[in-house]
């Protein structure tokens, strides 16, 4: 069976990691436009570098809960592909072998003029002054708005091939990940688990509530299913 799993930030929220939208967010308050844009790289590098060495900080000190573990174990008998938009690597962790992730990696920097060279970053800061092997200023390897979604046709085929489609903490507010949803028409189950949602997705059944109560069982479900 084809299980196919696409992911947000509130799969992480149980590990310690905060959402973007909704209570304690990480937009709460702020515009994304001010840390999450090229012009505001551009306008205050210092200020956004610091952000993601923040949360880079708070990846490291984060342990994969038991949503991520239970899709993990789902891959022995099943072939499971996580979409995430999240940054972390806590599906990587948890020993999930094929992740896309669509919005970029945060333990991993790149130069600012070439995407295509990539420095492992660990548990370290980027500071202002590091360089790339182009000897431009080192920037984290994640998708700012305004910049190309990654994996965007493997992702899609992903969606249209799964026999099970699964959707975990995402608000959906984001394109155009938010419309990808809409191509898992050959799937026999659609499965939404999310706390509060603005409303279901149609042809989606709502799991309200959080990951850790919720994955788990569907995953054994689907474990045990052929
Ligand atoms: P959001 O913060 O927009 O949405 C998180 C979702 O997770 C909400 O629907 C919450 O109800 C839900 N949630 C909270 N706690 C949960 C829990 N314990 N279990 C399950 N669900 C829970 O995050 P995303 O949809 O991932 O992009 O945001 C999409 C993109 O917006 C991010 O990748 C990021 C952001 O701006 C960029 O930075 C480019």
């Amino acid at each position: 069976m084809k299980i196919t799993v696409l992911t947000g930030a509130g799969i992480s929220a149980e590990s310690g990691l905060p959402t973007f939208r909704g209570a304690g967010g990480l937009w709460n308050g702020i515009r994304a436009e001010t840390l999450a844009t090229p012009e505001a790289f551009a306008e205050d590098p210092h200020r956004v570098l610091a952000f993601y060495n923040f949360r880079r900080g708070m990846v490291c000190k984060a342990e994969p809960n038991a949503a991520h573990i239970a899709i993990a174990a789902v891959e022995g008998p099943h072939q499971v592909t996580v979409i995430t938009q999240n940054v972390d690597n806590l599906h990587e962790r948890a020993g999930s072998s094929k992740v896309l992730h669509v919005h970029g990696d945060i333990m991993t920097a790149r130069s600012s003029h070439d995407p295509s060279l990539k420095v492992a970053m660990d548990d370290r800061d980027i500071e202002w002054g590091d360089l790339a092997p182009d000897g431009s200023q080192l920037r984290p390897d994640v998708v700012w708005f305004g910049e190309a979604v990654r994996h965007i046709d493997d992702s899609l085929q992903h969606i249209r091939d799964a026999d099970r489609f699964l959707v975990i903490g995402t608000s959906l507010q984001v394109w155009p990940v938010a419309d990808w949803i809409h191509h898992a028409t050959n799937a026999s189950a659609r499965i939404i688990i999310a706390p509060d949602l603005n409303q279901c997705p149609p042809g989606f059944e709502w799991l309200q509530g959080k990951a850790c109560d919720h994955v788990p069982r569907v995953a054994e479900r689907w474990t045990r299913a052929s």
